[in-house]
C-alpha cells in the first residue's frame, strides 16, 4: 500500500501505564487551515509552509518528519505562536493562536537550562504564573519523579548528563500544563542509547499525561516507534506553482499501524519505514537494518522528491539526510 492510499483512522492515544497522579490541563486539538509561511529573502520572498491543512486529535502524537530546511521547526513555530502564518490560521480547541501561546510549551534539541540553577530549580521556571510555593514545589517534585530526576534535583545542569538534562528540559516544558506540547527534535542531539530510552519515556510522559504532542524529528524509525500518525513534509518547490502538489508542504499523513509499544522489528513498520525512506529520497539498500526483504519498490503516489530533498551522498542510518550528511 502507498504512502497515499493509507486510510485514515481516529487517533488512538497511548494506553496509561503506571501514571503518577498529575495534574495536567486537558489536551487540545490543533487545527491548521491553509497556512502558509513566507520569508523576504535577498532573492525575493520564498515560500517555507505552503497549504498547510491538517487537524491533529486531542491526545494523538503527531510526529513531523521531513529532510533538514523543509519547515519542520516552521510549523512547530506557527503552532507555538512564536511565529506567525503569512496566511491561513491555526486554531488550539476552538480558539485562534494570536501571539505565544500558553496552551504550548516547546522543547528543543538542546535543554537550554540555566547553568547556575539546579534542575528542580530549573524545572520549576515552567510552572504558570501564579502557582503557589507548595503547589509549585509538590508539582516540580511529582515532576523530577515522572522523569526520573528525583536523585538529582539539587545538581546544576553541568553535573548531569545530556540525556539527563534533556529529561529536565521535558519536565519543565510539562511544568506549564500544556494542552499541546511541541518537541523540536528534542532527541537529536543524544546517542543512540540515550535516544532510545529518552523515547520511551516520552511515552510514559504521555501516558501519565496525555497531551496533544507534536514532535519534529528527521528520524525515521523514532517516528515509527512514537507516533499514531506521521505527517512526511516536503521542500515547497518554487517552480511548481502551476503543480499544486509540487507546491504543497505536506506530501503524506501516514497513519502508524499497531498499538505502542511498538515492535522495531514488526513487518509492517519495517515496509512503512522502507516507503517513508523511499519517499524521503533514500533508496532501499543503504535504508539501513529493515527487518523484511521487502524489494525497494518506488512509491508511485508520493512524488519524487525535489532536488533539495535529495542527499548526494546517501546514509547509512534511517535518519533522513540532512545538509549538513548530504
Ligand atoms: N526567519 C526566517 N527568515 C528567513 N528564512 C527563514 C527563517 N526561518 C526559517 N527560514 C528558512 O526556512 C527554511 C525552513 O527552516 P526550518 O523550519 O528551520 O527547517 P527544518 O526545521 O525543517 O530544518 C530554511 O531554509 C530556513 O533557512
Ligand atoms: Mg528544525
Amino acid at each position: 500500500m502507498s504512502l497515499a492510499e493509507r486510510p485514515s483512522r481516529p487517533a488512538s492515544p497511548a494506553t496509561p501505564a503506571q501514571a503518577p497522579a498529575v495534574h495536567a490541563q486537558a489536551a487540545q486539538t490543533v487545527t491548521l487551515r491553509h497556512v502558509h509561511r513566507t520569508f523576504a529573502t535577498p532573492a525575493g520572498p520564498r515560500a517555507v509552509l505552503a497549504d498547510v491543512d491538517l487537524t491533529i486529535t486531542a491526545g494523538e502524537i503527531v510526529a513531523v518528519l521531513g529532510t533538514s530546511g523543509c519547515g519542520k521547526s516552521t510549523l512547530l513555530r506557527q503552532v507555538s505562536g512564536l511565529d506567525t502564518p503569512s496566511t491561513g490560521e491555526i486554531l488550539i480547541g476552538e480558539t485562534a493562536v494570536h501571539g505565544v501561546d500558553d496552551r504550548t510549551a516547546v522543547a528543543f534539541q538542546e535543554p537550554r537550562l540555566l547553568p547556575w540553577r539546579t534542575i528542580a530549580q530549573n524545572v520549576r521556571l515552567g510552572l504558570p504564573r501564579g502557582t503557589s510555593k507548595s503547589a509549585g514545589a509538590a508539582r516540580v517534585a511529582e515532576l523530577l519523579e515522572l522523569v526520573g530526576l528525583t536523585a538529582s534535583a539539587d545538581l546544576r545542569p553541568r553535573q548531569v548528563s545530556g540525556g539527563m538534562a534533556q529529561r529536565a528540559s521535558l519536565a519543565r516544558a510539562l511544568a506549564r500544563n500544556p494542552a499541546v506540547l511541541l518537541l523540536d527534535e528534542p532527541f537529536g542531539a543524544l546517542d543512540a542509547l540515550t535516544r532510545l530510552k529518552m523515547q520511551d519515556l516520552l511515552l510514559t510522559v504521555h501516558a501519565a499525561e496525555p497531551t496533544t504532542v507534536v514532535l519534529v524529528t528527521h528520524d525515521v524509525d523514532e517516528a515509527l516507534v512514537l507516533a499514531d500518525r506521521i505527517v512526511l513534509l516536503r521542500t515547497v518547490d518554487p517552480a511548481a506553482d502551476s503543480a499544486p502538489d509540487g507546491a504543497r508542504s505536506v506530501r503524506a499523513v501516514i497513519d502508524v499501524p499497531g498499538a505502542r509499544p511498538r515492535d522495531h522489528a514488526d513487518a509492517e513498520l519495517a515496509a512503512l519505514r522502507t516507503e517513508l525512506l523511499s519517499g524521503l529520497g533514500v533508496p532501499a539498500r543503504v535504508a539501513g537494518p529493515s527487518h523484511t526483504q521487502a524489494p525497494h519498490t518506488p512509491a508511485p503516489h508520493v512524488a519524487a522528491p525535489a532536488a533539495s530533498d535529495t542527499a548526494s551522498a546517501a546514509p547509512t542510518t534511517s535518519h533522513v539526510p540532512t545538509e549538513e550528511s548530504a
